[in-house]
């Protein structure tokens, strides 16, 4: 089954207080699919994930390498897909070790490896909005919310 949530946010710091929300009702490991246009605030959705995880560096785009890993409790691996365009080129890279591993794996321009996504990958969908600082943010995923089954 899939759940399927809409969220508008109206400034960064509402896509981190929403990315902080998300993360306390994961089930570790996991993989976070996100995806939108250049500028959508894939990586402040990520930056909120660290600020929620106490990770103390800023948290930027890794140009220079395929993955930044935070050091945090459960890890935070970063990943950036912008200049990969194959399924081949990112096995290539060694990407499915972050796919099957531990804590949080959040890539950006996750499309471009639809294939290669485990099943319960929870996909993060953002789109700007009516104004300058409006997101309309999805977040799909394909169990129920861990925290509805402890209830
Ligand atoms: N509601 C909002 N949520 C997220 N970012 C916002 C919002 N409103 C304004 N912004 C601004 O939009 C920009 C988002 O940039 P960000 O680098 O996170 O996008 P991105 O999707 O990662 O882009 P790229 O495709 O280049 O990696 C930032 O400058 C941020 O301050
Ligand atoms: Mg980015």
């Amino acid at each position: 089954m899939s759940i399927l949530e809409h969220h508008t946010t109206t400034s960064p710091y509402g896509t981190h207080r929403l990315a902080g929300e998300l993360l306390k009702s994961l089930k570790m490991p996991v993989v976070l699919a996100l995806s939108g246009d250049l500028g959508t605030g894939k990586t402040c959705f990520i930056q909120g994930l660290a600020i929620a995880l106490g990770v103390d560096d800023a948290v930027t785009s890794p140009t220079y390498t395929l993955v930044q890993e935070y050091d945090s409790e459960p890890p935070l691996y970063h990943i950036d897909l912008y200049r990969i365009h194959s399924n081949q080129e990112a096995l290539y890279l060694g990407l499915d070790e972050y796919l099957e591993g531990e804590g949080i794996t959040a890539i950006e321009w996750a499309d471009r490896i639809t294939d290669l996504l485990p099943k319960n990958t929870v996909h993060i969908t953002l789109k700007s909005g009516a104004t300058v600082n409006e997101r309309k943010i999805t977040i799909q995923r394909s169990t129920p919310n861990p925290e509805a089954d402890e209830a």
